[in-house]
Formats: structure tokens, sequence, C-alpha cells
């Protein structure tokens, strides 16, 4: 992947909330982005359980966080992650963080993935 690919609108996302994505049409979703007022925060949605790598961790579409909107949950079996982090803080995952990915916002307010070599 060379260029951003637009993802959605900001007001596609609710304040506070998460949407999972598929922009490789993998026909599932790889990330998910986490909106907060405007920034926005996104992860790969895979699961670090070590033996359950790779894990998608939406208990459904879009289900990405804890009743009170405050953690990532990973739906297998319940670990929780700070948002803004990405690392576990409680479950099965001690000490391993959730996979960040480069995402940029517009002045219109389009959310963009941007190239992985654009983190460094
Ligand atoms: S696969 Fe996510 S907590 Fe086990």
């Amino acid at each position: 992947m060379n260029r951003p690919i637009r993802l959605c609108h900001l007001s596609d996302i609710e304040d506070g909330d998460a949407r999972g994505f598929d922009p490789h049409q993998q026909g599932h979703d790889s990330l998910f982005v986490i909106r907060q007022h405007r920034q926005v925060i996104g992860y790969r949605n895979a699961c670090p359980h070590k033996g359950y790598e790779g894990t998608s961790m939406a208990w459904r579409k879009d289900r990405f966080l804890n009743k009170a909107h405050s953690r990532v949950i990973c739906a297998a079996h319940g670990a929780q992650f700070d948002i803004n982090s990405g690392e576990c803080l409680l479950g099965p995952c001690p000490g391993q963080s959730l996979d960040r990915l480069p995402l940029l916002v517009n002045e219109q307010g389009d959310v963009y993935l941007l190239p992985a070599d654009s983190e460094k």
C-alpha cells in the first residue's frame, strides 16, 4: 500500500465509539477506528493474545469497545486494552499491545489510512 486510503468521514463514526473497516477488500474488517471528537485512533483488528494472535476482536460488527466505551475489548477471551496506547490492561495478554495504524483526518473531516511506512 503506497497511497493513503480513504476510510470514511468523521461523522460516519459516532463520537466515542468505534467502527471496523475492510480497506483491502479481504472480506472482513482488518482494522478498526475509534473516534474521540476530532481525534481518531486506529488498530489492526488482531488480538495479541499469545496462541490466538490475529483473532478478530469484535463481538459483533463494529463492537470493539466495552459498555462504558472506555476500553477496547476482545470478544474471544475478554482482554481489555487502553484506548490511547493499545496496551493490554486486563486479561490474558499482559505486556502486549494492539498494533497501531497511522491515520489522518483532513480539514474536511475525511479519515485516511496512511501507508505503514509513514509511521517512521
Ligand atoms: S484472542 Fe483476544 S483475548 Fe484471547
